[in-house]
């Protein structure tokens, strides 16, 4: 019934006449209800359209802005200081060091290079970020590798010396806030972590065919916590670590950074000429930290010398050993050598040495040698500041 007279009044037909005034009424009042729930359903989807209307107009807003955001990363990879600037000016991120810290760390859509390079600059306020980027990393409980791998991982480190030496000190502040108690100072972690990474390349670069063992790594880490030693089971967890697991690197282009920056390390079998006694003796060479170390037998744990090559000069000789090369000090040839030899008595004296010269097995090892012993003693800024470091903490122990 009320479908039908509901069809009757919507075609404004006038009502039959048989009905009593009550139901005449109701009908009536259908048909109000009727025209009332239409006309809320106009008013409805006329807000409706108003709403979407606002809703597309914010989408776009928002597209526009992702776009905005898209462009600003694009323009950082090209450009880091330009890409923050694009965005600060477009209200896409603020202008502060936690702000952009955040923006580094989250790294959305970044170039780990690019990060790097952004942290490594000198401008005060790009180490402000840098701090505040490596507070944002959380490495309580981390050992020192585990903690490392997370660093490491968060952008490409770049290759000056400055910039290493800048991000690897927040990191190791970092890490000793972290995790106090564990190092003597931030120092012990600053040589130690580049021992980290140098271990890293030694155990898993194919060219680096003498692998350190870790024996060698514990003895090359003596007195590194302010003159101390560190507990060789810390150093076990370590060199465990890094055996298991090389570090990945982010942009890893082949050319690791150990291999470019640092000093390609090497060791072998080389005669050397006795200073006094001129009598040819094999000795076990390591070359690392711009140091020349050799020792009686591989497993030794102490040197039987220590020639750094800070002011040497390396050249081939003849002699009549085969494949001879020759350490000494450029124009100067009677200065005697600052060097350090362990007598059969275990005192430790001043070498006496005017020139080292050292004969290696093969004249291709011979080539390696001068090679990587040149690699070593072209001033590399980073390793003074290296070698400074460690004087600083192994002066410690005689104060
Ligand atoms: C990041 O930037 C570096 C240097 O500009 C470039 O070599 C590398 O290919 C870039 N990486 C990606 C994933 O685009
Ligand atoms: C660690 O060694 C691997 C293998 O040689 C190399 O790809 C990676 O870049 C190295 N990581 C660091 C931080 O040097
Ligand atoms: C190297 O030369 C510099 C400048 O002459 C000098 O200060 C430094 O002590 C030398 N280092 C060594 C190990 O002889
Ligand atoms: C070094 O050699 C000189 C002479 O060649 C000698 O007088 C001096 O005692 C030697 N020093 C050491 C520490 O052996």
């Amino acid at each position: 019934f009320g479908l039908r007279e509901e069809t009757h009044a919507d075609m404004g037909r006038t009502l039959p006449d048989d009905l009593t005034p009550e139901e005449k009424q109701e009908l009536e009042n259908i048909r109000r209800r009727k025209l009332e729930l239409l006309e809320d359903i106009q008013v409805q989807s006329r807000a409706a359209a108003v709403l979407l209307v606002l809703v597309s107009l914010c989408c776009r807003k928002n597209m526009q802005r992702n776009k905005q955001v898209a462009m600003g990363r694009k323009k950082f990879n090209m450009d880091p200081k330009k890409g923050i600037q694009f965005l600060i000016e477009n209200e896409l991120l603020k202008n502060t060091r936690e702000d952009i810290a955040q923006f580094l760390y989250k790294g959305e859509g970044l170039n780990k290079t690019a990060i790097g390079d952004y942290l490594g600059e000198r401008d005060e306020f790009n180490i402000l970020v840098l701090h505040a980027f490596v507070e944002l990393h959380e490495f309580t409980d981390l050992n020192l590798v585990q903690a490392l791998r997370q660093f490491l991982w968060s952008f490409r480190l770049p290759g000056e010396a400055q910039k290493i030496d800048r991000m690897m000190e927040a990191f190791a502040q970092r890490y000793c806030q972290c995790n106090p108690g564990v190092f003597q100072s931030t120092d012990t972690c600053y040589i130690l972590s580049f021992a980290i990474i140098m271990l890293n390349t030694s155990l898993h670069n194919p060219n680096v065919k003498d692998k350190p063992t870790l024996e060698r790594f514990i003895s090359m880490n003596r007195g590194i916590n302010d003159g101390g030693d560190l507990p060789d089971e810390l150093l076990r967890n370590l060199y465990d670590s890094i055996k298991n697991e090389p570090f990945k690197i982010p942009e890893d282009d082949g050319n690791d950074l150990t291999h470019t920056f640092f000093n390609p390390d090497r060791e072998g079998w080389l005669l050397k000429l006795g200073g006094r006694v001129k009598t040819w003796k094999r000795r076990w060479f390591i070359l690392t930290d711009n140091c020349l170390y050799y020792f009686e037998y591989t497993t030794d744990k102490e040197p039987r010398g220590i020639i750094p090559l800070e002011n040497l000069s390396i050249r081939e000789v003849e002699d009549k050993k085969p494949n001879c090369f020759e350490l000494f000090i450029p124009d100067n040839k009677d200065q005697v050598i600052k060097a350090c030899k362990t007598e059969a008595d275990g005192r430790v004296v001043e070498g006496n040495h005017t020139f080292y010269r050292i004969s290696a097995p093969t004249a291709e090892e011979k080539d390696e040698w001068i090679n990587s012993i040149k690699a070593a003693i072209s001033r590399d800024p980073f390793y003074e500041m290296l070698a400074a470091r460690k004087k600083k903490v192994s002066s410690m122990k005689r104060h």
